[in-house]
């Protein structure tokens, strides 16, 4: 299935980065595409937009950790179409976890990390 990927990222903080990323995908949803958030941001500003719960797991957090799927850590949404991949854990030591193995995986070849990685093709 031919898919397309948009990361929303910029390193100036309050630019509308998560604004950006909930409704562009809500409008790609609205459109009838099937439809994947992300939330990569251990802030989960988007997952708590979306009305899912920062605590909930399996989350991202797991999937980076290897203790999880990313099938099995994909929730439903509000929005008909639009799937999300929650970020990580509330609790400030696991988002700094998460946010130190989210560096490693994009920075290491790492096997642990091969289930997070997108793969060619995909
Ligand atoms: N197009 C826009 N017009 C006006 N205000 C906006 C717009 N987009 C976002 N905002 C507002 O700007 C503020 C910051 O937006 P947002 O949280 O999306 O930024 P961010 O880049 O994700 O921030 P952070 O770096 O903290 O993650 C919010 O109050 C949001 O409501
Ligand atoms: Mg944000």
């Amino acid at each position: 299935m031919m898919s397309t990927v948009y990361a929303i990222a910029n390193q100036k903080g309050g630019v509308g980065k998560t604004t950006t990323a909930v409704n562009v995908a809500a409008c790609i949803a609205e459109a009838g595409y099937a439809t994947l958030l992300v939330d990569v941001d251990p802030q989960a500003n988007a997952t708590v937009g979306l009305g899912i719960e920062r605590s909930r797991a399996p989350g991202l957090y797991e999937v980076l950790a290897g203790e999880a799927a990313a099938r099995d850590a994909v929730t439903g949404t509000p929005v008909q179409g639009l799937r999300a991949l929650s970020s990580c854990r509330g609790s400030p030591a696991s988002r700094t976890a998460c946010t130190t193995r989210w560096r490693r995986c994009a920075t290491t070849t790492s096997t642990s990390c091969s289930t997070a990685r997108p793969r060619s093709g995909r």
